[in-house]
């Protein structure tokens, strides 16, 4: 494996092109699920600079901090709370282009301004949930919901294709 990701592109659309089948092989050689959290969080921040990314875990009727980059997080988070657990509750891409404008929504950083979430889902279930928080406003649209979502389905081992 290399150590090396080559992000490249002027555009969003492209940088995750070319970050993608990088993440795809590296992924295919591993099935542990941590293992492949970390790698796909430092991805994520390396390849795009964001603020803050990273897992939480379904455990029980919580969402538990799991492998990230970035300032330290709040470490559970209830069913149906915040960005995190309104998107592990209705089972979809959240988007928050302004995170004050989200009723509920739990601050880990007053420096973050937008957010996604990304439901992490094993078969039918949700195991996880990916959050990508940005220092800036209105930083995520579809083109981050196609793509992340993509990404999520890497650690879904029965969905990783050979490459
Ligand atoms: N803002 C999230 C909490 C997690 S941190 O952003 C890392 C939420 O409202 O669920």
């Amino acid at each position: 494996m290399s150590d090396e990701l080559k992000v490249t592109g002027s555009s969003k659309r492209e940088r995750y092109e070319s970050l993608y089948p990088q993440l795809q092989a590296l992924l295919l050689g591993e099935d542990d699920l941590i293992a492949n959290m970390a790698n796909v969080a430092a991805a994520l921040k390396e390849g795009f600079g964001f603020f803050w990314v990273g897992f939480y875990r379904v455990s029980g009727d919580q969402l538990v901090l799991g492998p990230f980059q970035g300032p330290v997080a709040c470490n559970r988070i209830a069913y149906g709370k915040g960005v995190c657990g309104t998107a592990w509750k209705e089972g979809r891409v959240v988007v928050v282009p302004d995170v004050d404008q989200f009723p509920g929504h739990i601050a880990c950083s007053s420096l973050s301004r937008s957010e996604i979430v990304v439901p992490v889902w094993s078969g039918n279930r949700v195991i996880a949930v990916l959050d990508v928080d940005s220092d800036q406003l209105d930083a995520f649209d579809e083109t981050d919901a196609r793509y992340l979502n993509k990404v999520c389905d890497l650690l879904d081992g029965k969905k990783r294709t050979t490459v």
